[in-house]
């Protein structure tokens, strides 16, 4: 059976695993949080992973995992980017691991859709999140049709200058061992917290405690913003990379209108 890896903070990427599943004719969908089950065997059925772009990369959880999963040079891996415009570096970061560990048949997809980081751009209006939904839900379909033919087999590494980049030592150490959740988190509260504790259940790093009234953030921030997108009050804000303008105060909430918030609640 195949696999689907997804990490998934506001829905999106979850939509996607199953559209990528129903263009497979069915595949297991695992969601990858801090307690994601390893395999202890190497499977037998294709391995798809798909993740939300984040500052430009993978999220740090989604390159750990493709560091520990049991792969080896027959195993058939398949890596969706999704993300709100610019796929930039998460692909090649996850070339690079997989290139590192001697797998030999890849493929690299990306796929946009609505960008969930409603801080710097506002976010569409409804009829246009439905048709950048509907596009990349069919987009998911296609890429599965087409991963279920096991697309040029063995599959190479892309060529391009970023992924030969990918495997360069030096720029692994320089660019693509940047850690979004070391420099770009910027949480803060206003003051109309109802204790709900849906920021603590949301989240898929177990990452937030309640604490005197309010959420505290630890050590183990992926960016999801399902803490704050769920946050019913509107209590959660967030500063992007410390650009004053670039706030979620003032800015609409998003998460996928087709996802209900139990489904990513473990
Ligand atoms: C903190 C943050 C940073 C993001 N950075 C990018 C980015 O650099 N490029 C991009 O195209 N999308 C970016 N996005 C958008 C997400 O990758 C996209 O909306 C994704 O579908 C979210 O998936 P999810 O709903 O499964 O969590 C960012 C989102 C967040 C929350
Ligand atoms: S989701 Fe919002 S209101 Fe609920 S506990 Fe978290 S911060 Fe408080
Ligand atoms: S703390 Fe918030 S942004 Fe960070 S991983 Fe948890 S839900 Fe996502």
């Amino acid at each position: 059976m195949d696999r689907i890896y997804y990490f998934s903070g506001t829905g999106n990427c979850l939509m996607i695993a199953r559209n990528l599943a129903d263009g497979l004719g069915g595949a297991e969908l695992v969601r990858i949080t801090e307690n994601t089950e390893i395999p202890a065997e190497v499977p037998e059925g294709r391995t798809v992973l798909v993740f939300p772009i984040y500052c430009g990369n993978a999220p740090v959880i989604v390159r750990e995992l493709a560091e520990k999963l049991p792969l080896n040079a027959d195993s058939r891996v398949y890596s969706i980017a999704v993300h709100g415009g610019h796929a930039v570096i998460g692909n090649p970061q996850i070339a690079s691991i997989l290139n590192r560990r001697g797998v030999k048949h890849y493929k690299l997809y990306e796929i946009e859709t609505v960008h969930n980081g409603a801080f710097i751009a506002p976010l569409p209006d409804d009829t246009e999140i439905r048709a950048k939904l509907d596009a990349s839900y069919k987009a998911a379909r296609e890429i599965g049709e087409e991963i279920a033919t096991d697309p040029a087999e063995p599959l190479p590494m892309a060529d391009g200058i970023i992924e030969k980049a990918a495997s360069n030592p030096m720029a692994q150490k320089v660019v693509f061992s940047f850690d979004p959740a070391k420099g770009y988190v910027d949480f803060f509260t206003e003051d109309n917290c109802s204790e709900c504790g849906i920021c603590v259940k949301v989240c898929p790093m177990g990452n937030i405690t309640l604490e005197n009234g309010g959420p505290v953030w630890h050590d183990k921030c992926q960016l999801c913003l399902a803490c704050l997108q769920y946050c019913p009050n509107q209590n959660i804000q967030y500063v992007h990379n410390h650009v004053p303008d670039h706030t979620s105060v003032g800015k609409k909430r998003y998460h996928n209108p087709d996802v209900n918030i139990k489904e990513l609640i473990n």
